[in-house]
């Protein structure tokens, strides 16, 4: 039965803890010339741009043996108005896994439910899991743990922050976010973290409540990919919301600072602390590569189809 990695619940916390282990044994250098994925194919179909995803996703496949393949919806027939459904099967017979990023939630469900192989979100405007999935790697290299952490994620309540609810409810991180009225996460996704969590799920509208104790200070651009009609108005209710040393200083002395990237240096985060010592996000940046090796690892070793 394929497996699909659409948001964080595809993964129970055991397989999480197992993708983690064998994704710091990838940046050790271990299994370096294994070629485990030697003659598949995977396909990249992106709808929006991408430096990180894009890049690191084609490197670790080439890494595993497998060849990457992508392609721009514009470009192919889905673009001229050919359905979902049916580029769904037909990519199904040529290839052996496909990482999707696109606008809606709903085009990757519909996508998985017609396809034979199992697609992975490269970013949807609802989740982010590979994202979080690196940053749990992040998380565990820098402070030696998961369980117990305090994450404070500041500003909007986006896709990234929805994963990231995800990933602590599924690993007993405690998180609390601080974003402004308007700018909440998606209610499903907190329903169900709060009824999967051991640990604490907050929603506040003080950065420095949120921040304050913190082991890691987290935050993402106000204006997400396909909101640009609401840039202005974004801007004017998150303008509180910036990570600055003055609000890191609420944090712990040790806390460190994640950011996914791209930034908006001045609006989300300032220069002095996205270029300051506690600032983690090339390492952060460079476990989407571990992580994502491991996790097609996972999903297409011992796949026979
Ligand atoms: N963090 C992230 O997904 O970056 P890209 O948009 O560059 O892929
Ligand atoms: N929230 C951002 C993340 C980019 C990696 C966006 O969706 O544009």
């Amino acid at each position: 039965m394929k497996r699909d990695f659409l948001t964080l619940w595809d993964l129970s916390s055991e397989e999480i803890d197992i993708l983690l282990k064998r994704a710091i044994e990838f940046k050790s250098g271990k299994d370096a010339n294994k070629c485990p994925l030697i003659g598949k194919s995977i396909g990249l179909l992106f709808e929006k741009a991408s430096t990180r995803t894009r890049v690191s996703f084609e490197v670790g496949i080439y890494q595993l043996g497998a060849q990457a393949i992508y392609m721009n919806p514009k470009e192919i027939q889905l673009g001229r108005g050919e359905t979902i459904h049916d580029t769904a099967k037909v990519l199904s017979r040529y290839l052996d896994a496909i990482v999707i990023r696109t606008f809606s939630h709903g085009t990757l469900i519909e996508f998985a439910s017609n396809s034979s192989i199992p697609v992975i979100n490269g970013l949807s405007d609802l989740h982010h899991p590979c994202q979080a999935i690196g940053d749990l790697m992040t998380i565990l290299e820098k402070k030696g743990r998961l369980k117990g952490i305090r994450l404070a994620y500041i500003g909007d309540g986006n896709n990234v922050a929805n994963s990231l609810i995800e990933a602590a409810s599924r690993m007993e991180i405690d998180i609390a976010i601080a974003c402004p009225e308007g700018c909440e996460p998606d209610l499903d996704v907190l329903e169900r973290a709060r009824a999967e969590a051991v640990g604490e799920i907050l929603i506040l509208r003080d950065p420095r409540e949120a921040a304050g104790m913190a082991d890691v200070v987290y935050t993402d651009v106000w204006v997400s990919m396909g909101q640009e009609k609401e840039a202005e108005e974004k801007k004017r209710k998150l303008k509180d919301y910036q990570v600055n040393n003055r609000l890191l200083s609420c944090a712990k002395k040790n806390a460190i600072v994640l950011h996914c990237l791209p930034a908006h240096r001045g609006e989300e985060i300032t220069d002095d602390v996205i270029d300051g010592p506690q600032s983690a996000v090339l390492d952060q940046a460079e476990n989407r590569l571990h992580t994502q090796k491991a996790l097609l690892e996972f999903l297409l070793g011992n796949n026979t189809r």
